[in-house]
């Protein structure tokens, strides 16, 4: 469906859960965050039953997103069932990659059609300092596997952190010239404990320079529904995008909103407002009821977002949003 301002919106991001086998030094704390206690977490049933509403008003693109999607129990299960239901025309996944080599070749089983990886450095020692403890080599070989499975497109996220990867993006490159996959370089956004991480923040233009980019026609074909901008250099069998939520946002070519772990509609990733779609669920709500809520935070969606002014910080870290 159209919001207020006529952008359709038809991809939602669903977290399905608010935890993660990592720790990621701009996403959560060292010491890990209080989990959302599990009986406040949607059911896949609640969740399937909020997708089949959301694809009554045109909902098409799901994203099943974390903390980290595929440490839930019955993460298969729920897999299989959404790729069922009638409207699902896109389901994709965006992981960490951990347990990649022993779950791609189920996920396409189950009807996962892509997935999103996110590897911020390919040195192992980095890489453990990163996400707090995490072995690279499994993120690697996950993202191998997940080539072999038929999961397509394969896409990467390096989300670029001052004096932390910088110096590494170069060899991304090669990685998108030697294989098909699509290398995307973000833009650190100030939401949750990166909202104290402003000094790290790297915007395009010099992720450009440092990679010396010399062809800058972008790809037309757009891999998805996203927000990166994708060029495909001579030769290079993958290609480099750039997710730039801060140097020039995307919002008036938004699409999406998000789902909660524990059931908020968030109708912009940098906005405190939420709907609250649990209570209803739980309480003998009618489809048509949710589905009128689930409309009105459509047309709510907010215009564009404020992070340049303005941090997001308290309530929720990213990893309870998913991104
Ligand atoms: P596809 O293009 O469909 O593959 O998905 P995607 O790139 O949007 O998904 P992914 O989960 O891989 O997210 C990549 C990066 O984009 C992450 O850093 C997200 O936080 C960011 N991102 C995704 N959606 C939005 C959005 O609506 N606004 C902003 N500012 N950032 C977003
Ligand atoms: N800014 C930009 N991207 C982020 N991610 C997590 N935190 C941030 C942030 N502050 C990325 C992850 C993952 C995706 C879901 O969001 O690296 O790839
Ligand atoms: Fe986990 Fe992703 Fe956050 Fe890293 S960025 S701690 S992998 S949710």
């Amino acid at each position: 469906m159209q919001d207020q301002f006529r952008r359709q919106i038809d991809y939602l991001r669903i977290s399905i859960t608010d935890r993660c086998n990592l720790r990621c030094i701009y996403c959560m704390p060292s010491s890990g965050v209080p989990w959302i206690p599990h009986e406040d977490i949607l059911s896949f049933e609640e969740i399937l039953r909020l997708m089949r509403i959301s694809t009554q008003l045109g909902f098409r693109r799901f994203r099943i997103t974390g903390g980290e999607p595929l440490v839930r129990k019955g993460i298969l299960d729920f897999a299989r069932e959404s790729a069922r239901l009638p409207g699902v025309d896109d389901l994709m996944i965006t992981t960490n990659g951990l347990l990649l080599p022993e779950m791609a070749f189920d996920l396409k089983a189950a009807g996962v059609h892509r997935v999103n990886i996110s590897l911020d450095t390919m040195d192992s020692e980095r890489f453990r300092e990163i996400t707090r403890g995490g072995d690279v080599s499994k993120v690697i070989q996950g993202i191998f596997r997940s080539l072999e499975a038929g999961l397509n497109p394969v896409k990467i996220n390096v989300v670029v952190v001052r004096n932390v990867n910088t110096q590494e993006l170069p060899s991304f490159l090669t990685l998108a010239k030697q294989y098909p996959l699509h290398i995307r370089f973000i833009e650190l956004m100030p939401i949750g404990l990166s909202s104290e991480r402003r000094a790290d923040f790297v915007p395009i233009e010099e992720m450009k320079e440092i990679l010396e980019l010399k062809q800058d026609v972008p790809k037309e074909d757009i891999l998805g529904g996203g927000p990166a901008e994708y060029f495909q250099p001579p030769g290079y069998k993958g290609s480099v995008g750039f997710i730039s939520a801060l140097s020039r946002h995307f919002c008036t070519t938004c699409n999406r909103i998000r789902l909660t772990a524990d059931g908020k509609l968030r109708p912009c990733l940098h906005s405190k407002h939420e709907i609250d779609m649990r209570e209803g669920l739980r309480n003998g709500s009618t489809d048509q009821e949710l589905l009128d809520l689930f409309a009105r935070a459509v047309w709510h969606k907010p215009a564009e977002h404020h992070m340049n002014e303005e941090a997001l910080q308290g309530q929720r870290l990213m990893s309870q949003i998913g991104g």
